[in-house]
């Protein structure tokens, strides 16, 4: 029989946390969907009191998830529990997770507290969460450094104080398998109500073992794995969702354990984690990288092309990348929209509800069919990733015109249309056709204060590197200390990266109207 392990998805709490990978609310929500379509058990949505922005996103959250439990996160003090319980109010299953340290270099130098006093801190905010949610988890920050014996009693006493699930993380990734798994056997035979709560594991990859500690944790017992999608998370990350699931799915004669997860689902999560939170997986990321099921050796494309299974333990399709050689028909500017339609189903994209979508991709995919001789699965499935959502378009651009050389100073000219419908033309210099465009369009948006934090390119279709490639633009801004991703896709490297670019302001400009308009109806509210 095959033991069913919890999957707990912290992407948008710890993997949102960490450096540069901020989302912005729609990304967020975009996130919540795919991780529902997942089948996650529970998202961690956020850690409401740390800012208005994680209070709102995970009150949005919440009211759009059905399934899954939605997680938010609270050190243990009253204030951060009031927060994560008002933002989960409208969860239809709702979880606040408190986490206290319990590691002496923790207690002694961050908390500045003894054992005794962060042991009854733990008793009585777990209770106080208790009063008010009916599904509490308790994390003991960095427990694996912390004194066994402290551990056991410490969760004895959060489980008798209420706590329906108990975490152990291995918060600095500083656990071996063999030593993190004897912690989770050690806890199970010792702490004698620990039948009444789940046992969770969270693993961080400072050493690169997080999911071979995740893996070790779960084959000694514990029932719940907390991990994040292409393994973001602070520092080195968290272990990543796909590779753990994947593990125990190829290895499911070892392991003999599985999730709820859709596997076929996978693929297209980490796309959406990665353009909502800007991060790009390494080409050669387990699972999910560009070179994952990519054979370069003849002698390995030989096998392949013989019997898959040669060189391959999972098949690209399994997690939901579609097979272009099951498709031979080419698609092109002749193509019509019936089969860019039925690409579009083969693709696992499905439209079908929203047809003003579909009339704008196949705009989109016209006007690319005139650039390019082919128009490749990826490029499609660029087009997809870079519509822009629900978020209304501020400013398109219309054209542009740049000067550029070795020799002479770049110069651009945008003109945007913008969103009373009248078009806007600036001309500015700068430091190459990219920087020349994005400060023409500073000029057209009073964009000065808008800082470029992050800026990357690649070509859509590792194998299509013709002349006509596409060219897909990742780019991350800032101001006032808040940021927005943006993505855009081109023929052109510099319409990508002012489309890139605008996509990202177009989110700031919707998300600030938005949280404007929030503000006004709580006044009013507050005036009668
Ligand atoms: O790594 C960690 O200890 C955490 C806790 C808040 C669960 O992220
Ligand atoms: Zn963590």
């Amino acid at each position: 029989m095959e033991r069913r392990i919890k999957i707990f998805d912290t992407s948008l709490r710890d993997g949102e946390q960490a450096p540069g990978c901020s989302m912005n609310l729609h990304s967020k929500v975009a996130v919540a969907e795919i991780l529902q379509e997942l089948g996650v058990d529970v998202i961690e949505a956020g850690f409401p009191v740390c800012s208005a922005g994680d209070f709102r996103a995970v009150q949005t959250i919440a009211h759009c998830v059905n399934g899954p439990v939605v997680a938010a996160l609270a050190r243990a003090s009253t204030r951060d529990i009031d927060a994560a319980v008002e933002a989960l109010l409208p969860a239809r299953a709702p979880r606040v997770h408190v986490f206290l340290a319990t590691s002496p270099i923790h207690m002694k130098y961050k908390l500045r507290k003894s054992p005794e006093d962060v042991l009854s801190q733990a008793v009585e905010m777990v209770s106080y969460a208790r009063s008010l949610c009916p599904d509490i988890e308790f994390s003991l920050e960095d427990a694996s450094r912390s004194d066994l014996d402290f551990i056991y009693r410490v969760i004895e006493s959060v489980i008798d104080a209420g706590a329906s699930t108990v975490n152990i993380p291995d918060t600095v990734g500083y656990a071996v398998p063999e030593e993190y798994a004897a912690l989770v056997r050690n806890i199970k035979n010792s702490v004698p109500n620990i039948d009444k709560a789940c046992l969770s594991v969270h693993c961080h990859n400072d050493l690169g073992m997080a999911v071979a500690n995740s893996l070790a944790a779960a084959a000694a017992g514990a029932d719940q794995v907390e991990c994040s999608v292409n393994g973001i998370g602070e520092r080195a990350g968290n272990t990543a969702l796909e590779e753990f699931v994947m593990n125990l799915h190829v290895r499911r004669d070892y392991y003999k354990m599985k999730t709820g997860i859709d596997i076929s689902k996978i693929y297209q999560a980490s796309k959406i984690v990665s353009k909502a939170s800007g991060v790009r997986c390494q080409p050669n990321k387990a699972v999910v990288g560009e070179n994952a099921f990519a054979h370069e050796a003849g002698i390995h494309q030989h096998g392949v092309m013989s019997n898959p299974c040669t060189y391959e333990i999972m098949t690209p399709q399994s997690i939901g990348i579609p097979d272009s050689t099951l498709n031979k028909m080419v698609l092109g500017k002749h193509s019509g929209r019936h089969a860019f339609e039925e690409r579009l189903s083969y693709l696992g994209i499905n439209y079908e509800d929203s047809p003003e979508i579909l009339d704008h991709l196949f705009e989109e995919f016209k006007k690319l069919a005139d650039k390019k001789k082919t128009v490749s699965d990826r490029d499609i499935e660029a087009l997809v990733a870079g519509r822009n959502g629900e978020i209304p378009q501020a400013y398109v651009l219309d054209r542009f015109v740049i000067n550029s050389g070795s020799s002479i100073t770049s110069t651009s000219v945008v003109r945007l249309k913008v969103a009373d419908g009248s078009f806007v033309e600036k001309v500015a210099i700068g430091d190459g056709p990219i920087d020349a465009s994005l400060n023409a369009v500073d000029k057209i948006i009073g964009g000065e204060e808008i800082k470029l934090e992050d800026f990357s390119l690649q070509v859509v279709d590792a194998v299509d590197t013709g002349t006509d490639a596409q060219g897909e633009c990742l780019m991350r801004v800032t101001r006032g200390g808040r940021t927005w991703n943006g993505s855009g896709v081109s023929t052109d490297i510099v319409e990508s990266g002012i489309k890139a670019y605008l996509s990202a302001i177009n989110a700031m400009v919707y998300e600030l109207a938005c949280e404007r308009e929030a503000e006004k109806i709580r006044e009013a509210e507050k005036n009668g």
